[in-house]
């Protein structure tokens, strides 16, 4: 590969004969031609800019200076040996280019015989000069490094040499180190990294990295990277590819608010957040659409219509959503689709909701007794595409973090709930969320009675 680049600043580039760069340039991997842009200038002054046209701050560099300048570069033959197949491109560094990215720079490195970097200075290079190159055939690419402003293209220049140049073969040693490295073919951030000593001022290597599991190790940097994706770059976590994801893997990105339902390309960002009065009408369809599905199979449609229509329709949900004792929390997208609810009763003070429910009040769950008000959770409830990828433990979390929120005063709040004693889903989910069986009730759907299962946890989990 041979790169080209022509600047005002030529001797800036020395940089590029050091380190990996100046090696593959020496072992003639690649090959790097620095250009003085004033040796193209036909005046005493050497100018290579000019006052805007149409006013403004500033200079603007010359389309004559750059046009003889370029025509000689792109027309010089490449040095023998070079691999004549592929293009040259005219690669142009400035702040209002498409930003630069990994896969840009392993395009270039499969595609290019010749990159020629034109780095402009002050107000950028005239328009015209790359529209000019673009109309006879020669492939423009205007790059940024970021959102930010250099002071010339340079630096951009010499990060395109680099991020392309130890992408070719031969450059970077141990081809290996460069699957698995941030921006890779994952789409993920990097896990952090770690080397000897084990011990250092305190702080100490994660131990599953010597444990020599390499399956554990695997997982725990595959996780790592989930969360440092989602907490710097939510917006790569949200392209990944989600084909490959096990069962556990969805679960993680759940626990990080990337849900992966049925049939998702790409996770997809949800919040859990209070029920707001312009979620009824979905809410009151999730509520309807989702009950049935927890009804044993005794239960006739008509009772469980019945149910719906007393305490699940629209202006029930309203009412819950309003009235203080009630807490409403739904999993949203940012469109304001809803994959799942829950609703929760508080009580007053450390009271108990659902006395006449079937409330366990006296009910101690892992030799922790309650010392706050008994919440019940009264409803539960996760759309079907949304089942078995952890969507129902993250719209949990979300509840009783607000629950806690509002019982904060409390030592040891508690929340209960009954679930039909058939709903085996039902009763392995509550368990997986912290829920201990502390008795039973009997419960009416519409004119049936059902014998359901109590449950009950402290909210504050260890
Ligand atoms: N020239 C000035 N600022 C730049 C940036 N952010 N990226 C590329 N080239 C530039």
């Amino acid at each position: 590969m041979r790169f080209d680049i022509l600047s005002v600043f030529p001797e800036f580039f020395s940089v590029l004969d050091v380190s990996l760069v100046g090696k593959a340039q020496a072992h003639g991997v690649l090959t790097i031609t620095t250009h003085d842009l004033r040796d193209w200038t036909d005046d005493p002054h050497r100018s290579v800019d000019d006052t805007p046209v149409g006013g403004g701050a500033g200079m603007v560099m010359r389309a004559d200076v750059w046009g003889r300048a370029l025509d000689d570069v792109l027309r010089s033959p490449l040095p023998s040996g070079e691999p004549s197949s592929g293009e040259t491109v005219l690669a142009i560094p400035t702040p209002a280019g498409i930003p630069l990215t990994q896969r840009a720079c392993e395009d270039l490195a499969s595609s290019a015989a010749r990159i020629v970097i034109a780095c402009g200075r002050y107000e950028g290079i005239d328009a015209r000069v790359v529209e000019y190159y673009a109309a006879h055939n020669v492939r423009t690419f205007e790059y940024s490094l970021g959102d930010y402003v250099l002071n010339g293209g340079e630096i951009a220049a010499v990060a395109l040499v680099e991020a392309v140049g130890r992408l070719l073969p031969g450059v970077v040693g141990n081809p290996e180190s460069l699957v698995e490295e941030s921006h890779g073919a994952a789409g993920l951030l990097e896990y952090p990294v770690f080397t000897r000593p084990i011990e250092w001022r305190g702080y100490r290597v994660p131990d599953v990295l010597l444990s020599g599991n390499h399956r554990e190790v695997a997982r725990w940097r595959r996780y790592r990277a989930y969360e440092r994706t989602a907490q710097r770059r939510p917006d790569m976590l949200e392209r990944i590819d989600t084909v490959a994801l096990t069962k556990r893997d969805k679960r993680k990105l759940a626990e990080l608010g990337y849900l992966v339902p049925q049939g998702a390309a790409h996770p997809l960002r949800m919040d859990v957040r209070e029920a707001r009065l312009d979620d009824v009408a979905e809410l009151a369809a999730l509520a309807a659409r989702t009950f049935p599905d927890a009804a044993p199979p005794h239960l006739t449609a008509q009772s469980v219509d019945m149910f719906i229509e007393e305490f699940l329709s629209a202006s029930c949900i309203a009412h819950y959503i309003e009235a203080d004792e009630w807490l409403v929390m739904v999993l949203s997208d940012r469109c304001g689709h809803l994959a799942g609810y829950s609703l929760c009763l508080i009580p007053a003070g450390d009271g108990v909701a659902g006395s006449d429910d079937g409330a366990p009040a006296a009910a101690v769950v892992g030799g922790r007794a309650r010392r706050g008000p008994l919440i019940e959770l009264s409803k539960f409830y996760v759309d079907r595409d949304y089942r078995g990828i952890g969507a129902a433990a993250y719209l949990f979390e979300g509840t009783r973090t607000a629950l806690l929120r509002r019982s904060a005063q409390y030592e040891e709040p508690y929340l209960w709930l009954g679930t039909n004693h058939e709903n085996t889903r039902a009763r392995h989910a509550y368990r997986k969320l912290g829920f201990s069986e502390v008795g039973t009730r009997v419960f009416r759907v519409g004119d049936q009675d059902n014998s359901d299962v109590v449950y009950a946890m402290p909210l504050r989990v260890a």
